[in-house]
């Protein structure tokens, strides 16, 4: 393989994406890929000092185009010092949330223009795209249960509000809706084991395309 692939997994919290990212890893790693697993906020040092101050519930009065700029600066770092030399090395790059998370919850659901957003993510990405997200999509109150049962506290962006998570789960479909070959949209509501099936099924066809292409 010349080029990696980079697959992001996205969707409402709780929806079970690290579940869901723990097994596709396994699942890749036993047809011998080269994986290498990151998240947003977050993937490097320096985006991980990011996510701190970005999740920190202690820090509620965080304005949304702070919030927007530190995703943005992480974002930067995580693509240059992370992505693209792996993506370079012929490697899986699988990612917990991407860009597609600020779209949803900075555009959709805080409400900040979607020029704002496009320009910042735009000067982080400069034309970089991931090769597909996979939206687990689960209504919010369902995830909020599912997070509450793994007994952690709440994060500053977990404990927001139901209506704040439904218009994030919309910008979600939206997304999915204009942009279809770069969307997957699975109902997380299933059991675990359909929606790995599903997503096992979704990754090893754009494998299947991506080697053919290579
Ligand atoms: N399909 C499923 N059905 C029922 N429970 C699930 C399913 N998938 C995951 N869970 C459980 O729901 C909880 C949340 O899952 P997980 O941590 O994978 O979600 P997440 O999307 O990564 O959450 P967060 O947005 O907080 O990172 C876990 O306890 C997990 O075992
Ligand atoms: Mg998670």
């Amino acid at each position: 393989m010349n080029k990696g692939v980079m697959i992001v997994f996205d969707g409402s919290n709780g929806a079970g994406k690290t579940t869901v990212i723990k097994e596709i890893e396994k699942h890749l790693l036993s047809k011998g890929f080269d994986v290498v697993l990151t998240r947003e906020p977050g993937g490097t040092a320096i985006g991980e000092k990011i996510r701190n101050v970005i999740l920190d519930p202690s820090t509620p009065e965080m304005s949304f185009m702070t919030e927007l700029m530190l995703f943005g600066a992480g974002r930067a770092q995580h693509l240059q010092e992370k992505i693209l030399p792996a993506l370079k090395a012929g490697k899986i790059v699988i990612s917990d949330r991407f860009d597609a998370a600020t779209f949803s919850f900075q555009h959709y659901a805080r409400g900040i223009d979607l020029e704002i957003i496009t320009t910042i993510n735009d000067l982080a990405l400069n034309g970089f795209s991931p090769d597909l997200n996979v939206i687990l999509d689960l209504d919010p109150k369902e995830g909020l249960k599912r997070v509450q049962s793994r007994g952690e506290g709440l994060d500053r962006l977990e404990d927001q509000k139901l209506d704040f998570l439904l218009k994030a789960r919309n910008g979600y479909l939206q997304q999915a809706k204009t942009q279809p070959n770069k969307f997957s949209v699975i109902d997380a509501s299933q059991s675990k084991e359909q929606v790995l099936t599903q997503v096992i099924s979704i990754i090893d066809d754009l494998l299947t395309t991506h080697l053919i292409d290579s």
